[in-house]
């Protein structure tokens, strides 16, 4: 029998949490076969909503989960955490500034940063979920100087799988059938969701769809503007595909990239693709037992190119910002 694997969630009593914990207790995140404890950090306020969930996990008589502890200090959240999937963050309100929302997160990440720093496990393996999700995984990474900054990420996955579901509808293909989708920069409207590289089949998919219109007009803006939309729509945003998207994120990250293939995540730049070292921006990257390695080598025509640097020059604003708040 495996030791249990320490799983923190923060802002366990949010809409994701209520999607995301069932899964995680099920065996999504890690496997049907490795033993989970939850560590749940929430706001002192929505302790009692965390109790509540926690109450309905008992309930469902998972096999796979072997605890759950639910606390409003960050030392008994991230103490010999294995895996810590960051939720909570300051939503922007109306008349909110971008700066004043960045602030607000900082003061969450930083400190969450720290803690991962100080109390969690060797293997810590860290995924950003919480908006600004890119930034906010740089304050955390750029706080935790004694982890290593591979082990942070930041969560596109939901893009990623949402580019894969609008090319699949388009080409009739099953979304099983697509692979080597990215989606570059920054979780944002200004994200590139990029089928130049794409396979539909084996075949290349800019080749296959040839209809550059749809690739413009289409195309990009709904994978990046579904979030918007979802939120038109359902009057909330999007809950239990981004916790899907999480489980994904993270069981990628153990589990591997098939042969050929590969994924989407907010890591922290290396200077490739010409994006600025220490960003934490979306590479296409390979995955191995927690580790992985960003796709080296692939040609980005100026339609690509201008795309990609506008999303990176969107995050280099974000870490001017918090720079100058002294966040990273
Ligand atoms: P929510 O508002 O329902 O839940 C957030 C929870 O976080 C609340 O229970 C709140 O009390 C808690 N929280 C706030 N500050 C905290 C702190 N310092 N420590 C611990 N918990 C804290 O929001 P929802 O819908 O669950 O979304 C969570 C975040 O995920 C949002 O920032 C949202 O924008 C983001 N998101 C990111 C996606 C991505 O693709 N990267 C996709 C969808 C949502």
């Amino acid at each position: 029998t495996r030791t249990p694997v320490n799983v923190t969630v923060t802002g366990a009593a949010g809409q994701i949490g209520y999607s995301l914990l069932f899964r995680i207790a099920a065996g999504h995140l890690l496997g049907p076969d490795v033993p989970v404890k939850l560590r749940l950090l929430e706001i002192t306020p929505a302790l009692k909503a965390a109790e509540g969930t926690a109450m309905e996990l008992d309930d469902c008589a998972f096999p796979l989960l072997r605890g759950i502890e639910i606390t409003d200090d960050l030392k008994t959240a991230f103490d010999g955490s294995n895996v810590a999937l960051l939720v909570g963050a300051m939503p922007r309100k109306a008349g909110m500034e971008r700066g004043d929302l960045l602030s607000a997160n900082g003061g969450i990440f930083k400190p969450q940063g720290r803690a991962i720093n100080d109390h969690a496990a060797d293997d810590i393996r860290v995924l950003v979920v919480g908006n600004p999700a890119n930034t906010n995984g740089l304050i955390a990474a750029s706080n935790a100087p004694d982890v290593p900054k591979t082990r942070f990420s930041a969560m596109t996955r939901l893009d990623h799988n949402r580019a894969v579901a609008q090319l699949a509808k388009k080409t009739g293909a099953a979304v099983t059938e697509i692979s080597n989708l990215t989606i570059w920069g920054n979780h944002s409207a200004t994200q590139y969701p990029d089928i130049f590289h794409a396979k539909v089949g084996g075949k290349n998919a800019a080749e296959l769809v040839n209809d550059q219109a749809w690739l413009e007009n289409d195309f990009i803006p709904t994978v990046a503007k579904r979030g918007a939309a979802i939120i038109e729509a359902r009057g909330l945003s999007s809950a239990a595909s981004a916790a899907s998207a999480a489980l994904d994120h993270v069981r990628t990250w153990f589990h591997g990239t098939a042969e050929g293939d590969w994924t989407s995540m907010g890591i922290v730049s290396d200077g490739s693709y010409g994006v600025p070292e220490g960003l934490v921006s979306s590479f296409p990257v390979t995955t191995k037992d927690g580790d992985y390695q960003i796709v080296q080598g692939l040609e980005l025509d100026a339609f690509s190119r201008e795309r990609v640097d506008a999303s990176v020059a969107e995050l280099v604003s974000e870490r001017d910002e918090v720079a100058k708040l002294g966040l990273v």
